[in-house]
């Protein structure tokens, strides 16, 4: 399949500032529920705001990324994979600067049927995040829970993989599984985090100080549970965006701040 770039958003539209960094994260986790739209969206909206050229590539059928960021997908993605459409077509712009949005929609529930084998859908993924890369200098690919051959393409593509785990064993357990399952991903590209803690909770508190630590690759940050997601939810709208101040918000620039940290020189 031939990918074609017509119709991308090209540079010159935009802020050069930054334009040398050119990098690629998946939010995946097979757990579903657990906060990688959520993360997919703030950190995006956070790099952007520091003026790198970001995109949200939504690739889960939910479309919750594509729609938390206000956009409304009027083509179906699927096509791009069957049909071999333009992938700027799908692109679409978001209220905020330097910050779009490849829209994903229903038609993606049989994405993984797209491809004639895993080689191909591999090869296709990894064809499109280098294509991508020309035009942005963040691409951040929101996955769906599920481990598809277009799933593995792309987390064989990206830099790295930030894996959100909440304080419950059948997360941590769905953290090792994947491990096992891709035991051909790179230890340096795994990201994973705590998400979802409630300080409130004791056994929240435990978990923190005692299970988490156990988890390999931990970033030492976490994020903590808090209604401002709703209100992010309600507003269509990045918290980081729309309300900055909130406790939320901080989890996630410290997220940001570390996620950075192991990020691969250019
Ligand atoms: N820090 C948080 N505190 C409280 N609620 C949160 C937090 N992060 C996310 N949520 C809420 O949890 C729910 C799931 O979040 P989200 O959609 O980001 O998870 P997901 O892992 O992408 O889910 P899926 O596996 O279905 O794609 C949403 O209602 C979201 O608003
Ligand atoms: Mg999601």
């Amino acid at each position: 399949m031939q990918l074609r770039s017509n119709g991308v958003i090209h540079l010159s539209d935009y802020d050069k500032r930054m334009t040398d960094f050119v990098r690629s994260l998946a939010v995946f986790q097979l757990k579903g529920g657990v906060g990688k739209t959520t993360t997919a969206v703030n950190i995006a909206a956070l790099a952007a705001a520091e003026g790198i050229r970001t995109l949200v590539w939504d690739l889960d059928p939910q479309g919750a990324a594509t729609w938390c960021l206000g956009a409304e997908p009027d083509l179906k993605q699927d096509k791009v994979w069957r049909d071999g459409l333009p992938i700027g077509r799908y692109i679409h712009r978001t209220p905020y600067d330097r910050l779009d949005v490849l829209a994903a929609d229903i038609s993606l529930r049989k994405f993984h049927q797209s491809v004639a084998d895993k080689r191909s859908a591999r090869e296709t993924m990894s064809e499109a995040i280098d294509m991508l890369g020309e035009d942005y200098g963040l691409v951040i690919v929101d996955c769906p829970p599920m481990i598809w051959p277009q799933i593995e393409g792309v987390l064989q593509s990206v830099d790295r993989i930030l894996v959100p785990v909440e304080p419950s064993r059948l997360s941590i357990r769905a953290y090792e599984q994947s491990r096992q399952q891709l035991e051909w991903v790179k230890k340096r590209q795994w990201l994973p985090f705590v998400t979802l803690i409630d300080r409130r909770k004791q056994a929240h508190v435990t978990w923190v100080n005692e299970t988490a630590p156990n988890i390999e690759e931990l970033l030492p940050v976490f994020i903590a549970y808090s209604a401002s997601a709703e209100r992010m939810l309600e507003q269509r709208a990045p918290v980081v965006s729309c309300l900055p101040h909130v406790p939320m918000s901080r989890n996630y620039r410290a997220l940001w701040e570390a996620i950075k940290q192991k990020l691969p020189a250019t």
